[in-house]
């Protein structure tokens, strides 16, 4: 069989959830958590320990490896709730990543319709793992300071804070050093409050503003997004049957699914950069693509680019525009040693939820190892 070809796509966007109601949703606690975390991390007496991970070269083999005999035809998912009739296999259980410490991962796994053996294979990792995950995929912000610097520069430039507080955090605020003034406080704080309102996962999304479910929720569409879709899922993966169907949840816990949970309260760990771990991918030929949606306020465009500029990488291909369908599906810039920087047009956090032919048009890409075509007559 041909040698398989691995590749990885970082997602420059790696918080989980859309945000989009007010007070106690559980999107919105969770966004108050991760707003947090970046305080916290900057902060001397937090605790936290920042430091890079290190990739792991050998592994125990008898502690972390266990037989796979019979393991995949167990996790065969017969028939999903509601799924209508599907011309694809489906799989779902735990991975087991570390048996003393009763660690688990969750996985669903969908085998494609056709050439399932020679099609590649597309792992997608959420985000906050990376207690678990040793070495490769972690916190896929990259770079605390220049993540965060950007930040604050895209609510500026998107006119979502006064010139003040602008002014003052960047006269006051060291991202790169921890501990911070009064006055930088003040500033942070006063953009802190002049985004709350705001989705800020796509700062031109609506809102959900009621959130009972409607027998049937929204048909999903490219140009209108629903931001109410959340409360569907987690009312369809709190199901019973669903979680039995998916074999999932089955040491029955005792609190309930959701999109991103806060029951891991403390943060222990949380390294300050993802540089080392990138620069070791692509010195190992991996090719690397970087996407982000360019409506994202949390982990916004202009944080990624600072933070891929830090790797002062030379340009293979300029910044240009790509198409789809005659559009921009958003811009792209291609460096040497193998990273693609690449936005998408009119998608917040979760690019697929907001832009999902462009989000396709991308994976395509990638996983082609085309490069994004920079005239509309390829597109
Ligand atoms: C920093 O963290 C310590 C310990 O958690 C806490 O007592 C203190 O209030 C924090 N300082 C700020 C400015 O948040
Ligand atoms: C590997 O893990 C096994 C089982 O947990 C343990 O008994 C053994 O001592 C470990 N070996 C090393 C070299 O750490
Ligand atoms: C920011 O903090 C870093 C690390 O403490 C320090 O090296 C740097 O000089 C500071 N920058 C400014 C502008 O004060
Ligand atoms: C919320 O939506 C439900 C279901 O469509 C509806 O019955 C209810 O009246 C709505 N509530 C408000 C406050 O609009
Ligand atoms: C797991 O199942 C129990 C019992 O059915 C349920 O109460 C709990 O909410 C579920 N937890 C998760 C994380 O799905």
């Amino acid at each position: 069989m041909e040698k398989l070809k691995i590749s990885l796509l970082v997602v420059a966007v790696f918080l989980v959830i859309s945000l989009s109601t007010v007070a106690a949703t559980p999107g919105k606690r969770q966004s108050q958590a991760l707003g947090h975390l970046y305080k916290k991390k900057m902060n001397r007496t937090s605790g936290i320990n920042k430091t890079p991970f290190k990739p792991i070269h050998s592994i125990n083999k008898t502690r972390y490896i266990h037989l796979q005999e019979g393991m995949k035809q167990k996790d065969r998912i017969q028939k999903l709730p509601g799924q209508p009739r599907v011309r694809f296999s489906q799989y779902g259980g735990y991975v087991t990543v570390d048996k003393l410490a009763g660690r688990a991962l969750y996985y669903y796994f969908v085998e494609a319709q056709h050439s399932k053996d020679s099609l590649p294979l597309l792992l997608w990792l959420n985000g906050e793992t990376s207690n678990w995950l040793n070495d490769e995929i972690g916190n896929a912000v990259i770079n605390d300071e220049t993540d965060t610097k950007g930040m604050y520069d895209y609510f500026e430039s998107h006119a979502l804070i006064s010139d003040e507080a602008a002014f003052g955090i960047r006269k006051y605020c060291n991202f790169s050093s921890e501990g911070s003034n009064d006055e930088c406080i003040a500033a942070l704080e006063e953009a802190d409050k002049d985004t709350y309102y705001l989705d800020i996962y796509s700062i031109y999304a609506p809102l959900c503003h009621n959130s009972s479910l409607t027998p049937q929720p929204k048909l999903p569409s490219v140009t209108n997004f629903d931001p109410c879709s959340d409360y569907y899922v987690y009312a369809y993966l709190n199901r019973g049957d669903v979680q039995e169907a998916m074999h999932a949840n089955v040491t029955k816990l005792d609190h309930d699914w959701e999109p991103c949970s806060n029951i891991i309260g403390e943060w222990r760990d949380s390294p300050s950069t993802m540089i080392p771990i990138l620069r070791e991918l692509m010195a190992n030929g991996l090719r690397v693509w970087v996407f982000s949606g360019d409506t994202d306020g949390r982990v916004p465009v202009t944080s990624t680019k600072y933070s891929i500029n830090k790797m002062k990488l030379p340009v293979k291909t300029r910044w240009h525009p790509w198409y789809l369908d005659a559009e921009v599906g958003g811009y792209t810039q291609v460096y040497k040693g193998d990273l693609t920087f690449a936005t998408v047009r009119g998608a917040g956090h979760q690019v697929p939820s907001y832009q999902p032919k462009r989000a396709l048009s991308l994976i395509k890409h990638f996983l082609s190892g085309t490069p994004l075509p920079d005239t509309t007559i390829y597109a």
